[in-house]
């Protein structure tokens, strides 16, 4: 079968090599899944080029001990190995797998069978797999970590990327008026995406405009943490998903002492992959969240995609079809 593969850490479109490796066989608990779609993520942005430094601690020092990154996969359950309860062989399934591994970009994969979860007919494999893990990223930051209420003013920065296109539907969902801070190109694309107003933040720092709002919801926290308190209301939320490492360390020392002296709070989610996918699948099926695809596109792409990624020049989701 085909795979990417990378044996040391550096720019995609180098280290990333197309190659004919063994099909696998699933062990204990796991599935063999034969890849229809896969997507794009930070994760492998960073895993592959081993930055930010912190993900080599985790993925290898000197050079990446897992070979196939890609961590979003839907796809046919083709074999089951000993001890699998939840699935048989036809079965559809999809899922955010990185609590268990990484290794989308192949045309198989062998993955523990809870990594996945079953796919509803009524949505497809190219549209199921842009849905894991930044719908769910979205919903957990908005509704379990936020407390969305219908009607409150919502902010998301980095809102033309995956989380942020999901995110908007979901603030929507409960009625909210929501405000969308992104790059100057990508403005028009948000207005027509539904944003009720769009900042570019390389003209406008948004926690200097005077506007608050009761929940903002960031992708990419990279301000002193006290400067997000400005453009909240009194007892308003900031929640971030991501950002850089030192700006979220000090975020986090800060939302301890925060309610300290007042009613505003910072909050930092931490993922638990596939968890609330099933309230995304049934506002898929109302018609009520849609996917924003960027693709899709064919396995030979992947590389420069990944960089393509990286340079923030993608719309939505990045989507791959394999099969
Ligand atoms: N919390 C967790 O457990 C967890 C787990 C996995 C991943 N994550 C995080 O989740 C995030 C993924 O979000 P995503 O998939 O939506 O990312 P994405 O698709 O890359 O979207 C991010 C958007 O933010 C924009 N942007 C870049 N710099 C910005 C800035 N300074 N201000 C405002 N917008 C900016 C980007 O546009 P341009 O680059 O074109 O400007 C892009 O449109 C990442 O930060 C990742 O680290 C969190």
């Amino acid at each position: 079968m085909k795979a990417f593969v990378f044996n040391t850490y550096g720019p995609p479109e180098k280290v990333l090599a197309l190659a004919d490796v063994k099909k696998p066989v699933p062990k204990n608990k796991q599935l063999l899944v034969k890849v229809r779609a896969t997507t794009i993520n930070d994760y492998d942005w960073s895993l592959v080029r081993g930055k930010p430094y912190l993900y080599r601690l985790m993925f290898g020092a000197f050079k990446p001990r897992q070979k196939v990154p890609g961590m979003e996969v839907s796809g046919i359950v083709e074999g089951v190995g000993a001890g699998v309860t939840k699935f048989k062989p036809g079965d559809a399934v999809y899922g955010d797998i990185s609590d268990y591994g990484f290794g989308t970009f192949a045309e198989y994969l062998c993955i523990h069978e809870q990594a996945v979860v079953r796919k509803p007919n009524a949505i497809g494999f190219e549209e199921a797999v842009a849905l894991p893990h930044a719908a769910v990223l979205a919903l957990q930051a908005l509704r379990d970590v936020g407390k969305i209420e219908p009607g409150q003013s919502i902010l998301i920065n980095g809102a033309g990327g995956g989380v942020g296109s999901i995110g908007l539907q979901l603030a929507k969902f409960y009625g909210c008026p929501v405000t969308g801070v992104d790059a100057g190109e990508k403005l028009d694309m948000l207005r027509t995406n539904g944003f009720d107003r769009v900042v570019d933040y390389r003209e406008e720092d948004f926690t200097r405009r005077g506007a608050q709002y009761d929940l903002i919801l960031d992708c990419k926290t990279n301000k002193p943490a006290l400067s997000y308190l400005r453009a909240l209301k009194p007892g308003g939320k900031y929640v971030t998903i991501g950002g850089t490492p030192a700006h979220l360390l000090r975020l986090l020392f800060w939302s301890k002492i925060l309610p300290l002296f007042s009613s505003k709070t910072l909050r930092i989610v931490g993922l638990k992959p596939n968890r609330g996918l099933d309230f995304i699948e049934d506002l898929f099926a109302r018609k009520k969240l849609s996917c924003v695809m960027d693709g899709p596109y064919v396995l030979e792409d992947i590389p420069r995609l990944i960089q393509y990624f990286g340079e923030g020049k993608h719309r939505g989701k990045i989507v791959v079809k394999i099969h």
